[in-house]
């Protein structure tokens, strides 16, 4: 005890006060388990003090290890505890090792206490020699990597590095195995799209005391753009209207990238078909109307479904790409609207049409191009027509087709008149909304047709005209009416009456105004009746016709024509009165008169008034008797030779018209009648015959027209002197007597000839020179006279100038023949007063060529062949003469007053 008693002094345990201090319950060594956390109690000691002063037990020395006690500080206990810093490791640290602990109290005394502690080897398990150790291992595979080695564990015994581990592997069901040696083995060539995306795997690693150690390890498998991206919306019809805007959305195409599955991708979307409506954001997918769609164009009528394939990709360029077809229907909208050819028609109708003919149908004219069976019908309504009066209708209704419910007849005075038509308003519009509309205009004119023929306002018409009115005379008129309206005009024509054309064209109808003349001289004796046929025509060869009767009014325009005209008789001085001369009788006729009319009267030549007729009227023949005997011897009668001229009247007394009773015709006849005396064998001479014919010309010029009497003289004055020069030629040169006017009568005998010449010679000179004669009042003889000179002398009419054989059976006294050219000569001349030069020259010229003949009549067959001009003029006009356009009929007719 002594000895320890020292040592605690030595030791400072006593100190210098002699106090002590010591350790109480602290032994020198102690033994601890290695790899102590900190806070294990290695030792509890207390102290044993003289002082009451507190004491702090310190660690005093600098092993590094030491570092790993402390003394906590709970007086009266001390506890060695343990830091875990650093941990004590029996295979690191050495196994022993001392720990000062040094404490002093404020006696100054001290006391030192080494605790060797010592430390002692336990089983642990093995470690990680890798990031396995402290923390998880992550490792990546890339998919579709081969399986193979993906992680090499490493790890070892703490008490036997060499010594053999265990591994395993959890969970079983991974697709990983471990080797024996630690090498994690992948079984499976990952797809990132179908496995999941990682793993998380245990690694427990075992040593042959049984002690083991986890480690987590976490197997990532990474993602590769494999994955070909698809589409994934619903439906890949689509449909949208016609005519939408531009930037219109018409679908949304929508994909997935198997590659980015919960991720937001970036797909690109592109229209691989080549079109123009539509474009596709590239990003969205959203596609656009690009350009306004009509469905009714051309191209899209025939198909409205435009296919557009799309393209989808997961890179701008070069990535994984799909394609899919969307059809896009396009939908027709109403927005057209009917169209029709015009919209304004005109129509030409005839007023004839019947109800119910189809005037037009609009249909035919309209189209609405919208596709859309509804979009593109229509109706035509609202027909509304000026002046239609309901006479056109749309039947159907609605239908188009316009028909005529009424009539057109131009003569139906409801109805407008010609020139103008009817106009109707009519609407057509669609039967969709939005009722797009038109107005169409139907113009109808009514063409007026020639329905009914003229109609004449009699069937048959009378008329009367005299025979004697003149050409352009108006016979009357007919009248046709026209039913049609408007009325446009009737025609009038003559048609033949079955005779022949001559006979008609006596008559003109004025085609206007029907107005029916005379073209020219009816003859009633030629007919007395004409049935025409008139027709009235219209503008359209309609027609109708009516006849006329025309009734020829007689008219006395026929004079008296007897027989013989002309005659030459002998009567005996001793005739006995009342007796017939030579059996003389006179035979009328007259066309227009009956036999009974005629009146026999002796105009002149009949002196003393020895002859008469017998009957003087009421019979057709009359005889010629003496009605006073003749007294030559007392000096009663002087005159040997008469020339009777004897007019016959016609009383027409059975007509009973009043004009034409008034209207008296007078036919002439000459007759030469001889006195001689029986047993006589020479011609008596005889005084010339009493009548004489004077020529008087006269003629009325205008006062103004002072030249005509001039230039007439001097004319006259020319023709005498060429007349009197051809007549000497004619004398000197012509045997013939120059040429004559063909004549009915037989020639001359050749031997007859010479002897006619010398007669002529004579008869013309005489006419040359004197060209009038007269009758001496005083003496009674005749002379003969030069109407210009002046110049006269007596006619030699003792002197025979021929010696013409006369009729063996007619005696002619020589003085007869005397008489001859003094009635030749006085027969052209004698006229009646002639207004017109013109018409005197040519009767003038004319006059001649009577006289010509009938001189060379004379001398060949004597007095039966000298006819007056009343015998000349039937022979020169066959025809009647008033037939004759150029010269007035009736004027020379009549007699010289
Ligand atoms: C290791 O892991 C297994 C399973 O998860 C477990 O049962 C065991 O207790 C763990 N050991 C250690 C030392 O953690
Ligand atoms: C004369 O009249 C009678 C009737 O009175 C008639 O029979 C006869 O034929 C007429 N003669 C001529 C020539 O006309």
């Amino acid at each position: 005890m002594e000895k320890l008693k020292l040592l605690y002094f030595l030791l400072g345990v006593i100190g210098p006060g002699g106090g002590t201090l010591l350790f109480i319950g602290l032994p020198n060594s102690t033994t601890l388990m290695e790899n102590q956390p900190a806070g294990i109690v290695v030792y509890t000691f207390s102290v044993n003090s003289t002082s009451d002063l507190s004491v702090t037990p310190t660690i005093i020395n600098s092993n590094p290890l030491t570092s790993a006690f402390t003394i906590d500080q709970k007086p009266p206990n001390y506890l060695v505890v343990t830091t875990g810093n650093p941990v004590l490791d029996f295979e690191t640290t050495p196994s022993s090792f001392d720990i000062q602990i040094y404490m002093k109290d404020d006696t100054m005394a001290t006391n030192l206490q080494i605790l060797t502690v010592q430390l002692a080897n336990v089983n642990e398990p093995p470690v990680f020699l890798d990031n396995l150790a402290t923390q998880v291992v992550t490792i990546y595979i890339q998919e579709e990597t081969a399986q193979g080695n993906i992680y090499t564990i490493l790890a070892s015994d703490p008490e036997d590095p060499t010594s053999a581990l265990t591994y395993s592997l959890l969970p079983a069901s991974a697709p990983f195995t471990v080797s024996s040696t630690g090498v994690i083995r992948s079984t499976k060539t990952f797809d990132y799209e179908t496995d999941p995306h990682s793993y998380s795997l245990t690694v427990k690693v075992t040593d042959s005391g049984g002690l083991s150690v986890n480690g987590s390890l976490v197997v990532m498998i990474t993602n590769i753009n494999d994955g070909t991206p698809y589409f994934t919306m619903t439906t890949t019809t689509f449909t949208m209207p016609e005519e939408e805007n531009p930037g219109a959305v018409v679908a949304t195409i929508t994909a997935k990238d198997p590659d980015n599955a919960g991720f937001i991708s970036t797909l690109y979307y592109s229209i691989n078909t080549p079109n123009q409506y539509f474009s596709i954001n590239e990003l969205s997918g959203v596609i656009q109307v690009a350009k306004r769609i009509d469905v009714d164009a051309k191209t899209l009528r025939l198909n409205n479904i435009i296919s557009l394939e799309i393209k989808v990709t997961d890179l701008p360029s070069s990535g994984n790409s799909n394609y899919t077809t969307i059809n896009i229907t396009i939908q027709d909208i109403n927005d057209n609207p009917p169209v029709c050819t015009q919209y304004a028609w005109s129509y030409a109708v005839p007023e004839t049409q019947v109800n119910g003919s189809l005037i037009t149908d609009l249909r035919d004219q309209c189209n609405d191009i919208d596709i859309d069976p509804i979009n593109n019908a229509f109706n035509f309504t609202g027909m509304s027509g000026l002046g239609s009066n309901e006479r056109f209708q749309m039947i159907p209704a609605g239908s188009g087709k316009i028909i005529l419910t009424g009539n057109l007849d131009f003569e139906d005075p409801s109805n407008i008149g010609a020139g103008n038509e009817y106009s109707l308003t009519i609407s057509v519009q669609d039967i969709a909304s939005p009722y797009y509309k038109q107005n169409i205009y139907v113009y109808i004119k009514t063409i007026p047709v020639d329905e009914y023929p003229p109609v004449f306002n009699s069937s048959s018409y009378v008329f009367n005209v005299s025979e004697l009115s003149p050409p352009n005379s108006i016979i009357g008129y007919v009248y046709a009416t026209e039913r049609d309206y408007p009325y446009i005009g009737i025609t009038y024509t003559l048609e033949g009456d079955g005779s022949t054309l001559g006979a008609t064209s006596i008559f003109w109808i004025d085609p206007n105004t029907g107005v029916l003349k005379l073209s020219d001289y009816a003859d009633y004796e030629t007919k007395t009746q004409y049935t025409l046929l008139v027709k009235a025509t219209d503008s359209a060869s309609k027609f109708s016709t009516a006849t006329v009767t025309v009734n020829i009014l007689e008219v006395n325009d026929e004079k008296p024509v007897c027989t013989p005209n002309s005659y030459t008789l002998s009567v005996p001085i001793n005739q006995a009165t009342g007796t017939n001369i030579q059996n003389f009788k006179l035979t009328c006729t007259d066309r227009d008169s009956g036999p009974n009319s005629f009146q026999y009267v002796i105009n002149s030549g009949n002196i003393n008034n020895h002859f008469a007729f017998s009957p003087s009227s009421g019979s057709n023949v009359s005889s010629l008797v003496l009605a006073l005997p003749f007294d030559y011897a007392k000096g009663g009668d002087t005159t040997w030779n008469y020339k009777l001229k004897v007019l016959i009247n016609d009383g027409n007394l059975l007509s009973d018209s009043p004009q034409s009773k008034a209207v008296v015709q007078t036919g002439t006849v000459s007759l030469f009648i001889n006195v001689y005396i029986p047993g006589l064998t020479t011609t008596k001479t005889t005084t010339t015959p009493s009548v004489i014919y004077v020529t008087k010309s006269e003629n009325v010029y205008s006062p103004a027209a002072w030249y005509i009497p001039f230039v007439c003289t001097i004319g006259a004055l020319l023709l005498l002197g060429f007349l009197g020069f051809l007549a000497y030629l004619l004398a000197k040169y012509c045997p013939c007597k120059g040429h004559t006017k063909p004549d009915t009568e037989p020639l001359l005998k050749p031997a007859e000839k010479k002897i006619k010449e010398d007669v002529f010679l004579e008869m013309t000179k005489f006419n040359t020179v004197f060209d009038g004669e007269a009758v001496d009042p005083i003496t009674g003889n005749v002379y003969e006279y030069n109407s210009k000179s002046g110049a006269r002398r007596w006619k030699d009419t003792k002197q025979p100038i021929n010696t013409v054989p006369v009729s063996p059976q007619l005696p002619v006294s020589p003085t007869e023949q005397t008489s001859l050219p003094v009635q030749s000569s006085g027969t052209p001349n004698k006229k009646v007063k002639t207004p017109s030069t013109a018409v005197k020259a040519e009767d003038g010229a004319k006059a001649t060529m009577p006289g010509t003949p009938n001189k060379l009549q004379t001398s060949q067959q004597t007095a039966p062949n000298l006819e007056s001009e009343n015998k000349s003029s039937p022979s020169r006009f066959p025809i009647s003469p008033r037939h004759s356009p150029k010269v007035s009929p009736k004027i020379p007719k009549t007699p010289p007053a």
